[in-house]
């Protein structure tokens, strides 16, 4: 059985102190148990974000993409405190979240924001979308009781709502109203960091394109800074500034939305870009299609997590997971195929995939023959 090592590893981004950032997260990692012994002891772990570490400028976006079950989610809600994590380091304006009390953490809250993928499910469905955005309000103080109600109101107004409609129910709202209701919500406790979770998968397309512009709007008034998870390229390259690519829980690449969609480095990148629209009829798309199934993150593949699907896969890429390296300034990829130590040497890492290779034959056949001895027996 797997054994849990949590250790940290060099942070991709260690140069510049932390306090100019509005968030810096440096080698976080969360550990899901999915086997546990007799004692209750976990045995085995389903590493669902494994050593993420990036920095967001205040009133920037990041844009965290990867295919579905890579861990966008676990790694949002582990930024909030929702998930403890297992190990790396959080900093929010600064300011280590690691060992900080709960009271501080509650007072933090405010600042820190999620606007949900489901803007069904996330609305209480009795109470009123006035009650629903004043709650927050109330509790943290951020007005006077009096001014509540007005304060709403110009929130609602601010997200596209009317504030006549402050006395109606959730269920009389269209799906994209009650995301506006969740964006106003979210922004009624004055945030500075919002985490958007897909906020716009469940909406129609037409819907869609509002929700973006009005995020995009409320960044450009209120200085926010996302943190923008979505499945959709196209939506991520129009509202960030940079994106950090994940598959199975680790980080391949990460560098400015424009550097990476120029020029993709890593072969998951290129087969996920690839598959953007190209608004220009005169330029023919060239889709890679990604062979194979995503892996189960329980059981993730050894070396690179992408080589059963990778079409670059050397033999070293099966044995040796790759470092993240600084191919051009400021944009880091984990691939082998960038980095000089690795490909300035390929024979001596083909030799040793060999001689590891014949070792598990070995292996393998001395099991096989003693198994055979036993039955015998
Ligand atoms: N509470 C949990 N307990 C155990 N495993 C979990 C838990 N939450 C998530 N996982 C697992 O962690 C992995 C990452 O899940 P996560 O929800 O973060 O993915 P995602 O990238 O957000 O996917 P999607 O795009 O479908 O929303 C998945 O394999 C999932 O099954
Ligand atoms: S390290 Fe190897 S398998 Fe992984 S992406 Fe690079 S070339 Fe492909
Ligand atoms: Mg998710």
């Amino acid at each position: 059985m797997e054994e849990i090592r949590i250790e940290d590893t060099q942070s991709v981004c260690p140069s510049e102190p932390a306090s100019e950032y509005i968030l810096e997260v440096r080698n976080l990692k969360k550990y899901f148990p999915i086997e546990k012994n007799l004692f209750g002891k976990p045995t085995r772990y389903l590493k669902a974000v494994d050593d993420i570490s990036f920095k967001i400028e205040k009133g920037t976006a990041i844009g965290v993409v990867g295919e579905s079950g890579c861990g966008k989610t676990t790694l949002g809600r582990t930024i909030l405190k929702l998930y403890e994590a297992d190990g790396g380091e959080i900093f929010f304006e600064g300011r280590n979240l690691n060992g900080i009390s709960k009271k501080e953490m509650r007072k933090l809250r405010t600042e820190m924001q999620l606007i949900f993928q489901d803007p069904y499910s996330s609305l209480p469905p009795r109470m009123t979308i006035g009650n629903i955005i004043a709650e927050a309000v109330r509790v943290h103080r951020i007005v006077p009781a009096e001014d509540v109600t007005s304060y709403v109101r110009d929130i609602m107004k601010k997200c596209g709502l009317q504030p006549q409609h402050y006395d109606r129910y959730p269920h009389e709202f269209s799906g994209g109203q009650r995301q506006r209701i969740c964006i106003a919500r979210a922004l009624a406790v004055n945030p500075k960091l919002v985490i958007c979770d897909e906020p716009v998968s469940a909406l129609d397309v037409s819907i869609q394109a509002q929700i973006i512009n009005l995020l995009k709007e409320l960044q450009n008034n209120l200085g926010l800074t996302y943190v923008f998870i979505s499945h959709d390229l196209s939506v991520v390259k129009y509202i960030t500034d940079r994106i950090l690519v994940m598959y199975l829980g680790n980080m391949m690449e990460y560098g400015d939305t424009k550097a990476l969609f120029a020029n993709p480095l890593h072969p998951y990148t290129q087969a996920l870009f690839s598959a953007v629209p190209i608004p220009d009829p005169d330029v023919k798309m060239q889709r890679i299609i990604l062979e194979g199934d995503i892996p189960s993150p329980a059981s993730p593949p050894r070396g690179c997590k992408f080589h059963t699907r990778c079409s670059k896969c050397m033999k070293v890429c099966k044995y040796l997971q790759p470092e993240y390296v600084e191919a051009e300034e400021g944009h880091f990829v984990s691939c082998h195929l960038y980095n000089p130590t690795v490909m300035d040497d390929l024979s001596k890492y083909d030799e040793e995939y060999d001689r590891l290779t014949e070792e598990e034959e070995r292996r393998k056949e001395d099991e096989k023959k003693k198994g055979k001895a036993r039955i015998r027996r």
